[in-house]
């Protein structure tokens, strides 16, 4: 999509006694400055000409407008602001229409709430998004919505941050009519000339006053929002904002109301939220421009291949069906390809048991699903996945097989977690078709989809990567081979850093709480329980022959294992799960064996304040995040910033672990380190590429320009 904005990116011109206002500022139409002034121009012009009965507002290309221009956000406001532009279409002395198509959101569904009729086509998409970066409507929305459509669908609207389809905006009355087709010029101008013809007024929003009328049912949708606002929020800022904004609506003059939400506005805009969220919205768009997804293009994917039908091959299969496609699963015998097959089915019939979805709906989806034991099933399909045993010497023989059986050009991926892609390549007699596809359990659910992208790969492998996570709705991220790629490499420093704190003196219910306050929907003890200790165990026995025997290692995961204390699938592990209960309870036992571990270490416990925990754990986490990208294995901090919030559960808010850094200061994270070095310096090593940024003052977002 072009990106250069056109010269002028508001034009106007009369057609009959309409003044047609074209919004043309690629990609989606955002209000940057120039819009807004051609805004108040074309405003001006209207009132100047006398044969301009009333005024047309339509986008070019595929959008109304997308809403204000967030790349504005933080930098020096330019005038003229978006309430004052909103404020001059209103107060056109000519009815105005909005002919709405595409997205209407945040800002463009505020230039159409301030004009006086409104037209939405099938494809229009309307909403008060702001939430979701971390603000609220700025231009009158709070003001403006609820004296359109009520408290209780304002709110709705502005709390969630959703779309609404043409069909809705027009049942809660956002809308006066609905177009037909795809040609709003068309439809608006229909519309404009039958409301010329007819004498139409102006109607002003700031004046509606019918939606608010029942005061009483009004005040009782606003206060139901904050009781519910206050238990769901979990720390956010500005859905608070957006009620109290709401508020003066319901009980304050139209300007007052604004003079209000301006104040509030600019709190969000200060708040280091709105940075976060703003950066995530940014960081997740980035992530799509890998090197090879500009330089080459990426194979068909028509059909697919998975090898395994455990947990992860079931999910994946899922994913794939889900986006259409055909699958072929491969087990080793029919026992275990029964069982996939039933993990399978066993995702559709809890859609089923839920009411989201129909018996039919799942026999055409299991319709496109095949299960054989022969590989040669594989013969004809575009792409493959293995998934089976973390194992080098199976994934070899697997690997084997397929490039014996597989057509010329299929893609063939692994999804393994730790082990050496290029290895697993060069086993095969074409390594340039081989790539990690590192999906997250359950695969199904998970969006992130590490990108995984060994030496000998070729460019177009790489590239069929990314057009299969966007067939499968995933969040792609590409990295680099290393031990664990970015998530998992980082995951297992900073999981190391809160077992240290653990034998240390912190309860592991004091660490999960820290993490929890932090942002995190779970703390890692609580993350092993649901995942699974066994899973962590193997790999610690799989790795106990290459540790550095000089590195601390403290043994408590260990002594629950050997208890055969997994988690929540045995009914206990860090926590204990009375009766299949999904949260757990702290455990005295575990407790017990903390400190019988801290005696054998000969550790005196001391207490952390959850500051301390969180102190330790985010300078672990963040070292790490900048030794991924010294070593590559991240393009930028803003891939391991995505990594974490699609596949660990980041908080959005902090915008990722490298973001997080950033807002603390570098120099404020390294002297921590160094400060804990003093005590481990062999775990505490600083990460060369933070001691660089700090020496020359630059943070981790400098880094974050496109490759
Ligand atoms: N301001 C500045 N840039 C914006 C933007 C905005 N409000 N909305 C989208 N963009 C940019 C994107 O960053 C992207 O840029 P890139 O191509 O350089 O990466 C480009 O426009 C296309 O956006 P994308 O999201 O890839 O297109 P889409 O067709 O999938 O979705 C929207 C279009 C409008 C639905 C989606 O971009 C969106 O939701 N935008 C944000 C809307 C919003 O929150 N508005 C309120 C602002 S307060
Ligand atoms: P699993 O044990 O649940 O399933 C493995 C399946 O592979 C079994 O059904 C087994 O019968 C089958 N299998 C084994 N050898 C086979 C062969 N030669 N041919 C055909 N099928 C064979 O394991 P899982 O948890 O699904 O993990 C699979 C892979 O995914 C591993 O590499 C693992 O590291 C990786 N992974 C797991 C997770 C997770 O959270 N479980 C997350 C990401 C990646």
């Amino acid at each position: 999509m072009a990106t250069t904005p056109s010269p002028q990116p508001v034009t106007f011109q009369r057609q009959a006694d309409v003044l047609v206002v074209t919004i043309d500022n690629p990609p989606v139409n955002a209000l940057g400055v120039d819009v807004r002034r051609g805004l108040v121009a074309a405003i001006e012009a209207a009132e100047a000409d006398g044969a301009a009965a009333a005024v047309l507002l339509v986008g070019a290309g595929r959008n109304f407008i997308a809403g204000a221009d967030i790349r504005e956000f933080g930098k020096p406001p330019q005038q003229p602001s978006l309430p004052e532009v909103c404020g001059r279409i209103e107060n056109c002395s000519k009815p105005v229409v909005a002919a709405i198509h595409g997205a209407a959101l945040g800002g463009g569904l505020e230039i159409a709430l301030s004009a006086h009729y409104r037209l939405a086509l099938p494809s229009a998409k309307l909403g008060l998004p702001e939430v979701q970066l971390g603000l609220m409507p700025g231009a009158g929305g709070t003001q403006r919505a609820p004296r359109l459509i009520g408290v209780k669908a304002a709110l709705d609207l502005m709390l969630s941050g959703r779309h609404a389809g043409a069909k809705e905006a027009l049942a809660i009355g956002l809308v006066d009519r609905l177009g037909e087709g795809a040609d709003a010029l068309a439809e608006g101008l229909a519309y404009a000339q039958a409301l010329a013809v007819a004498k139409a007024p102006v109607r002003r929003t700031r004046d509606a006053s019918q939606a608010l009328a029942d005061k009483d049912a009004q005040r009782a949708a606003l206060e139901a929002a904050r009781a519910d606002t206050a238990k769901k929020s979990r720390g956010l800022f500005s859905p608070m904002k957006i009620i109290e904004a709401t508020e003066a609506a319901l009980s304050q003059p139209f300007d007052q109301g604004m003079a209000l939400e301006r104040k509030l506005f600019l709190q969000c805009v200060d708040s280091p939220q709105r940075a976060g969220l703003i950066h995530a919205f940014f960081a997740e768009r980035e992530v799509l421009k890998a090197p090879e997804t500009k330089a080459a293009k990426p194979r068909p994917i028509e059909s697919c291949g998975i090898v395994g039908g455990g947990t992860m091959g079931a999910g994946i299969a899922v994913a794939m069906l889900d986006a259409g496609l055909p699958v072929t699963m491969i087990e080793r015998d029919e026992p275990s390809l029964a069982r996939g097959r039933a993990h399978v089915e066993k995702v559709y019939d809890g859609l089923i048991g839920k009411g989201r979805m129909t018996a039919e709906a799942k026999a055409a989806v299991m319709a496109r699903f095949s299960g054989s034991t022969a590989y040669d099933a594989l013969a004809k399909v575009d792409l493959v996945v293995e998934a089976v045993f973390e194992d080098m010497a199976v994934k070899k023989a697997v690997f084997a097989e397929l490039d014996r059986v597989c057509k010329a050009g299929a893609v063939l991926a692994t999804n393994t977690s730790y082990l050496d892609i290029d290895e697993i390549a060069a086993g095969t007699s074409r390594p340039g078709d081989v790539l990690g596809l590192h999906f997250f359990s359950p695969a199904n659910i998970m969006k992130l989809l590490e990108i995984v992208v060994p030496a000998k790969v070729s460019a177009d492998v790489v590239a069929t990567g990314f057009e299969l996570a966007k067939k499968l709705k995933k969040t792609p991220v590409r990295a680099g081979v290393c031990d664990g790629f970015i998530g998992n490499r980082i995951l297992a420093v900073y999981r190391q850093a809160a077992d240290h704190m653990m034998e240390d003196g912190a309860s592991p219910y004091q660490i999960d709480k820290a993490v929890r306050d932090f942002g995190y929907p779970m703390g890692p003890f609580q993350v092993s329980d649901l995942a699974g200790g066994d899973i962590g165990w193997a790999t610690r026995k799989r790795k106990a022959a290459t540790r550095d025997p000089k590195a601390r290692y403290v043994q408590i995961a260990d002594r629950i294992c050997e208890r055969g204390w997994f988690g929540q699938k045995t009914g206990r592990g860090y926590y204990l799960y009375p009766e299949g209960a999904r949260t757990g309870t702290p455990d005295p036992e575990v407790e017990a064996i903390i400190d019988a571990e801290r005696r054998r270490a000969g550790i005196t416990p001391r207490s952390f304040t959850d500051e301390e925990i969180m102190r330790r754990y985010m300078a672990a986490m963040i070292n790490e995040g900048a030794n991924v990208v010294h070593q590559r294995i991240a393009l930028r901090p803003l891939d391991v910033d995505v990594t974490f919030l699609y596949g660990y559960g980041f908080p959005r808010h902090r915008g990722g672990p490298m973001k997080y850094a950033d807002t603390v200061g570098l120099p404020k994270v390294l002297a921590d380190i160094r400060e804990f070095a003093k005590e481990d310096p062999l775990f505490w090593q600083p990460s060369p590429l933070l001691v660089a940024l700090v020496e020359r003052g630059a943070d981790f977002s400098s880094l974050d320009q496109s490759e």
